[in-house]
């Protein structure tokens, strides 16, 4: 086999990470809780190239000039696998890059994937997660389908919680504004931990905000999740603006966009919204809303384009040649 193509998802956290405890091998300081979508889509091709001297990485058809976040989890790979063979990796997304719709998590979890088949690595489902985590602390989230839990207390075990089948959600994607973002998560979460006042109590109420989610799984209560996201949600918000410098990825888009989901869950509408390191606002809903929810939030001047997803698969080889 000469090369390999593999897709994944984004993920949105509902118990979301924000802090490290150690910023060399990039392990999250929480567990998280995520919903992997489809339709959006991370697509590699890994290729062999004997003639080359090293890895190169091609993202949405431009060459990089480095390897940047990917090096780690190329390392790790390579030595797991004890792989000394230089690769083309070229990554495409059909969404935004780097506006807060985790494009890093999905592009991370397809070079993975698509890795562990072209070399024939054979992973375990935690080795794939620990590759993942060195690329982005989300991404390993993105490698499973459905309700996902990274859990931090447990060894950094990764795995699904709900399949898409057993709980069928939609995710509306409100886009108030495509231009990358100006702090990446990473520095973001760094100025958190070091100065937020508020950051021990956050690291404190993530046990309790997971629990509560997944009750709220297990019982398929969709209000419950909900409410237990936008606290989540909230608190994470409150972390980055007391930072020092403060950290902001809202807009007042943004929060317009929020106040009208709120008037329509108050008009009866089951449904919560969640905001990452982006001024995207992602609203979580029953299936069979989506397309009332959409109409009505397509024609706010905030929105410049929704899209909608159901909940979604893992990343999986897609093409082998
Ligand atoms: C706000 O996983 O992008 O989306 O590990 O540094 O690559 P790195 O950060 P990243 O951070 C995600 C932050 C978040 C919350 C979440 O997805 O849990």
């Amino acid at each position: 086999m000469s090369e390999v193509t593999a897709i994944a998802h984004p993920n949105f956290a509902l118990i979301k990470y924000w802090g490290k405890t150690d910023f060399v091998n990039n392990i999250p300081a929480m567990s998280s809780i995520s919903l992997t979508i489809d339709t959006l889509t991370s697509t590699t091709k890994i290729s062999q190239q004997p003639e080359m001297q090293e890895n190169i990485w091609e993202l949405n058809g431009e060459r990089q000039p480095d390897l940047g976040q990917l090096l780690p989890t190329l390392d790790y790979l390579s030595k797991v696998g004890k792989v000394n063979e230089p690769c083309l990796i070229q990554s495409d997304n059909n969404f935004p890059t780097a506006a807060g719709l985790a494009s890093s998590a999905s592009g991370v979890a397809s070079i993975v994937v698509a890795y562990n088949s072209l070399f024939d690595l054979g992973l375990t489902n935690q080795q794939m997660a620990k590759a993942a985590m060195l690329g982005s602390g989300s991404a390993p989230r993105s490698l499973f389908p459905g309700l996902v839990l990274l859990d931090i207390e447990n060894q950094c075990d990764c795995h699904t919680l709900a399949e898409p089948n057993q709980w069928p959600l939609s995710v509306i994607v409100c886009i108030t504004d495509d231009q990358r973002k100006t702090i990446s998560s990473r520095e973001g979460m760094e100025i958190s931990r070091k100065t937020s006042p508020l950051y021990k109590a956050w690291l404190k109420v993530n046990a309790s905000h997971i629990k509560q989610a997944k009750n709220a799984i297990n019982e398929r209560n969709l209000r419950a999740l909900g409410q237990i996201a936008e606290e989540n949600c909230k608190q994470m918000h409150e972390v980055m603006r007391t930072s020092n410098p403060s950290i902001n990825y809202m807009t007042n888009k943004t929060i317009n966009c929020i106040n009208a989901i709120e008037t329509i869950r108050s008009s009866g509408v089951d449904l919560f919204h969640t905001v990452d390191a982006g001024p995207q606002v992602k609203i979580i809903c029953k299936t069979e809303d989506s397309g009332l929810i959409q109409k009505r939030i397509s024609s706010l001047p905030s929105v410049r384009q929704t899209l909608v997803a159901n909940i979604g698969y893992g990343a999986r080889v897609v093409n082998e040649g």
